[in-house]
């Protein structure tokens, strides 16, 4: 039902630099692996297999990691190396990649526009690749697309965050739906509160499922004082309208964009994978 995921790719990664000058964000890996073809494999398991990226200057290294390298290939063929390739290339014989640039750097809101082009008139999964998320059970987009399956509305992934940090994302005003513990029918949305303003300690994550009236909306969302266009602004007026559920998803989240979850969620793997031993 769900079959295409956007991958808004195109920021500049300030925080990150200088490791962010040449090389995209989404292409720093966690233990061996770049943040985006985490992103990917977690669409994958949701049975998702169009993959929409939304990418800009000096991204070029995406497009590259998603295409066979012949050369490589020939020489690790029958080596004992040739287990290093296998996921990666799985993974691009299964799926379709298609890429749109963003022209110029004008917010979340603007890069989910510019991949307007590549999902057309159907609800759609969105995955911000440095949000790195490990989903308990089933991977955060997997469980998006249970919702969704149910509410048929836009389906954000929230978790509870230390209200004095309230300020680095969108907020939900919410009421839990029904006898369900972790679903909320959402009221109000306000990106980046002061504490004293936040109207809970429940934020937005990197994972959503958007119906394409998204479009229509972002298109008549002003610009915040920043002149960029917030998604969280969009997504407003589709819950004032009583379409937007947001899911407190089963499982673990890494602010990648930011160097000290980068190292949390690098030291949190590598112990997952026995890497530290
Ligand atoms: P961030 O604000 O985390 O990314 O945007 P950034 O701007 O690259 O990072 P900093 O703050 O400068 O360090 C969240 C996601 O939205 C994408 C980013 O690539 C990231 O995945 N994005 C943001 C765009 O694609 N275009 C934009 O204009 C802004």
């Amino acid at each position: 039902m769900i079959t295409k995921c956007l991958f808004p790719a195109a920021g500049f990664g300030t925080r990150f630099l200088p490791a962010t000058k040449a090389v995209p964000k989404e292409m720093l890996p966690i233990l061996n692996k770049p943040l985006l073809q985490y992103g990917v494999e977690e669409a994958l398991d949701a049975g998702i297999y169009n993959m929409a990226i939304v990418t800009g200057k000096g991204k070029r290294a995406i497009e590259d990691h998603f295409d066979n390298v012949y050369e490589l290939e020939m020489q690790l063929q029958e080596s004992n190396k040739e287990h290093y390739l296998k996921k990666i290339n799985q993974i691009i014989q299964n799926s379709t990649f298609t890429y749109v640039r963003q022209k110029r750097m004008l917010g979340l809101g603007d890069a989910i526009l510019s991949g307007g082009a590549l999902i057309g008139n159907h609800s759609f999964a969105v995955i911000l690749a440095d949000d790195f998320c490990d989903g308990y059970e089933s991977g955060v987009i997997s469980q998006l697309v249970e919702v969704y399956k149910k509410y048929k509305c836009s389906i954000v992934a929230i978790e509870e965050i230390p209200l004095n940090q309230t300020s680095n994302y969108g907020i939900i005003e919410g009421d839990l739906i029904g006898n369900t513990r972790n679903t909320y029918q959402v009221t109000q949305m306000i990106e980046k509160p002061d504490e004293k303003k936040a109207p809970s300690n429940l934020a937005i994550i990197g994972r959503y499922i958007l119906t394409p009236d998204i479009f229509e909306v972002i298109k008549n969302t002003q610009p915040d004082k920043n002149g960029e266009i917030q998604l969280t602004d969009a997504l407003n007026f589709q819950a004032k309208q009583g379409k937007v559920i947001a899911l407190k998803f089963k499982g673990l989240r890494f602010d990648c964009g930011s160097v000290r979850g980068y190292l949390k969620a690098t030291n949190y793997l590598a112990r997952k994978k026995g890497f530290d031993r």
